[in-house]
């Protein structure tokens, strides 16, 4: 067998170990596997390079992509027929894409409309894939608003100050919520949740009137700036989409913390962490999953099981069809009631 890889999307870490775990899979069975260059792009124009031992040597704890990555569509860049040509042409009997949910989405249009020999591998620090319980690189992730939050923890002590953090989480607060439960915060925003500037400020005084001096409040990018009077604002860099259509969010921390500033008359600064998320070696966990979802892709191709995305169900790698795969995967709000006794 002769399996393409390609990574889509935005990298994360863990993106390595699944490349090493089906290259590695591949040779030991006397298969094959090849590198496709930038995504879907590179099954479009033959862009290719060589995966071997050797290629995948010492990959591991590396971070990002070394298949580099991009956001090419091939339905959006009338490229579908050449993709699915690169079968034939190339001689792949299989297709591992490691992507988000946009990646996923492409792939099971793929499979479905042109019967590509394609599976998934759900890919993304935001953790919010529908059908599966994990993706690697959330755990890398939290682990950097963890340690953040730690080392805020001094200065905003020091200086009896509010720190907020603004942390990754487009459409679901899973990094905000672990992050943030992790690192003991004192507030926690996220998107699938508004909560008003005024109840939050009420927390923090409260927390300050019973001795505390400072406050650390997580927020998630795309969380909105609500206020009592049911005013709910989202917060953007500008106007504009990025080159997947999505709006470009940013700045919620900031305006979360001049808000805070003027309802509680304390001194507030903003951190805002942004792609130091995304970088980086990951964790033992991200590895280990990220090695057991390669290892599930291979047999998937293996056994000819197309269509279908690797997940954790539990602590069992298993597979879904990428049918179900739609939507996005909200947080547990019971877990976020849990936080919520430790706010105020
Ligand atoms: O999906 C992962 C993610 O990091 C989101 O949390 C974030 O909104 C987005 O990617 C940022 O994308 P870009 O790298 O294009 O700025």
């Amino acid at each position: 067998m002769r399996i393409g890889i390609l990574t889509a999307g935005g990298d994360c870490p863990g993106l390595n170990a699944v490349i090493r775990a089906i290259v590695r899979s591949a040779i030991d069975r006397g298969d094959e596997a090849v590198g496709i260059l930038r995504g879907y792009q590179g099954l479009a124009q033959s862009d290719y390079m060589e995966l071997d031992q050797r290629t995948v040597a010492g990959i591991l704890p590396l971070g990002g992509t070394i298949l580099r990555t991009s956001s090419f569509e091939p339905l959006t860049e009338n490229a579908v027929d050449r993709v699915a040509f690169a079968f034939e042409r190339d001689n792949l009997d299989a297709v591992v894409a490691i992507g988000g949910e946009h990646t996923m989405e492409i792939t099971r249009m793929l499979h479905e409309e042109e019967g590509l020999p394609l599976i998934g591998v759900p890919k993304t620090i935001d953790n919010d894939i529908v059908g599966t319980d994990f993706t690697f690189g959330f755990d890398t992730a939290v682990h950097v608003v963890m340690e953040a939050i730690d080392r805020l923890h001094t200065t905003a002590q020091s200086h009896d100050r509010l720190m907020v953090v603004e942390v990754m989480g487009r459409n679901a607060g899973w990094i905000a919520l672990h992050g943030g439960l992790a690192g003991g915060a004192d507030g926690i925003l996220i998107p699938e949740v508004d909560t008003p500037v005024e109840e939050l400020a009420e927390a923090v005084t409260r927390r300050h009137e019973r001795g505390k001096d400072f406050s650390i409040i997580v927020v998630a990018e795309g969380a909105n700036l609500a206020f009592a009077n049911g005013e709910v604002r989202q917060v953007r860099v500008n106007e504009e989409t990025d080159e997947y259509g999505y709006e470009r969010l940013g700045g919620i921390g900031s305006a979360l913390a001049t808000e805070l500033e003027r309802a509680t008359g304390y001194e507030a600064r903003t951190v805002v962490l942004g792609h130091v998320q995304r970088g980086g070696t990951p964790t033992a966990h991200d590895r280990i999953l990220a090695t057991r979802y390669g290892a599930e892709a291979y047999e998937l191709a293996r056994e000819g099981r197309f269509g279908r995305m690797v997940a954790l169900h539990g602590s069992e790698v298993t597979s879904v069809p990428l049918d179900e795969v739609r939507g996005i995967k909200t947080v547990d709000l019971e877990l976020l009631g849990i936080a919520k006794r430790f706010f105020a």
